[in-house]
């Protein structure tokens, strides 16, 4: 194996407390009972559920089938519309279902759905929308949910982001229709791999529920379409170990996010997103590069930080719209995006979570420093 101590990754995994999840794990391989709603992921479901304030949550196996399941659930069908300015599986999920993915552009200051821009959008054949909390910045739900009454459609939300988040309106987890977080071990809290889909509605709970399971109703019996959606039982008690963790990641993350806006705060060009929640996960340090203003691009400091191990991501380039098989699909949607295709010139994420530590966030800043003051050429810094 190699080492990775001298690099600094954006999503390296928060891990809570080993020796419990070792626990978990031998008991789960002592009873024998692997999968199929085990103990595990019937208590990551409560822990989940009773955390957010929710009637229900189901766990699954990752978020891209918890959105499948929820869109299907939900009777989604002809047309949806969803922000391009996000990870593709958001949109995939619409596609993979036949449904056509309509591009809506984000609002400057939260990276989410505009909902001024949605009702235009709006047709015969729209029957819901796909927010997104990105970044875990709870998206305007209020309007969005406001829209989606007027014209009687159905509102999903793509939480993938967004455990542990809220507005001054609730907890992201308690919105719309539905709403599915990710469990990916990039992600806030891991299960290694996995989702939770959330919902108030008893009904629908009960069809996602069948839904993931197949379509079994009981013992011979399938009465209707259903995927293999399950959470694992070593995924749920890693899930459940890191959620008993959840305040000291929080804890983490903010420490971390206040040593870059003071490693930065005097950097021109450079800004970092403000989280504006009631409560946030801080799990992601979003920053712009300002073409105008920076000496250099966001592809030169990435290029430079990335030369420097400081493995920098810039998210989500090019879009979804500029990504197969949507360029081709829907080769028109490049024009009403324009904030979608400043974003992705301009969003550079930095390493952070509980594998980086203030110390490596001072280094970080000091290269950025350097960089932005015209310095990329020069080999001072190592
Ligand atoms: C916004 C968004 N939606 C959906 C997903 C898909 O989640 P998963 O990997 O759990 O399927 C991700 C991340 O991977 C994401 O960032």
């Amino acid at each position: 194996m190699t080492s990775r101590n001298n690099e600094f990754h954006v999503g390296r995994p928060n891990i809570g407390d080993q020796r419990v999840f070792f626990e978990r794990l031998h008991e789960i391989l002592e009873s024998r009972w692997l999968t199929n709603e085990g103990p595990y992921s019937l208590d990551l479901e409560q822990h989940i559920a009773e955390y957010i304030g929710v009637k229900h949550c189901i766990a699954v196996c990752n978020a891209t089938i918890g959105l499948e399941i929820a869109i299907r659930a939900l009777g989604l069908t002809g047309e949806v519309i969803v922000p391009s300015f996000t990870f593709v599986a958001t949109v995939h999920a619409l596609q993979w279902h036949g449904i056509k993915p309509v591009f809506c552009d984000v609002h400057p200051s939260n990276h989410s759905l505009d909902p001024s821009r949605v009702e235009r959008l709006i047709t015969k054949q729209t029957t819901g929308v796909l927010g997104v909390h990105l970044w875990g910045q709870v998206c305007d739900v209020r309007s969005l949910q406001e829209i989606v009454d007027r014209h009687d459609l159905r509102l999903l939300l793509d939480a993938a982001h967004a455990l542990g988040c809220s507005n001054s309106d609730g907890m992201a987890g308690t919105f719309g229709d539905a709403e599915v977080f990710s469990l990916h071990a990039t992600k806030f809290i891991n299960s290694f791999e996995g989702g939770a889909i959330t919902t108030n509605n008893d009904v629908l709970a009960k069809k996602m529920r069948h839904m993931r399971n197949f379509g079994i109703a009981g013992y011979d019996q399938v009465d209707g379409l259903g995927i293999n959606g399950k959470m694992h039982e070593v995924s749920a008690a890693m899930g459940l170990t890191n959620m008993e963790s959840l305040e000291e990641f929080v804890r983490v993350n903010r420490r971390n996010y206040e040593a870059y806006q003071e490693g930065l705060a005097e950097v021109l060009g450079i800004t970092l997103m403000r989280y504006e929640g009631e409560r946030c996960n801080y799990q992601y340090v979003v920053a712009t590069i300002d073409p105008d203003v920076s000496a250099v691009s966001r592809d030169d400091l990435l290029t430079f930080l990335h030369s420097k191990q400081v493995f920098a991501r810039r998210y989500f380039y090019p879009g979804c719209h500029r990504a197969e098989p949507y360029r081709t699909l829907y080769p028109n949607a490049d024009d009403r995006l324009p904030e979608t295709n400043r974003l992705c010139h301009q969003v550079l994420v930095l390493p952070t979570g509980t594998a980086v530590t203030v110390k490596d966030i001072a280094w970080i800043c000091q290269l950025i420093r350097h960089a932005m003051a015209g310095g990329l050429a020069v080999n001072g810094l190592n």
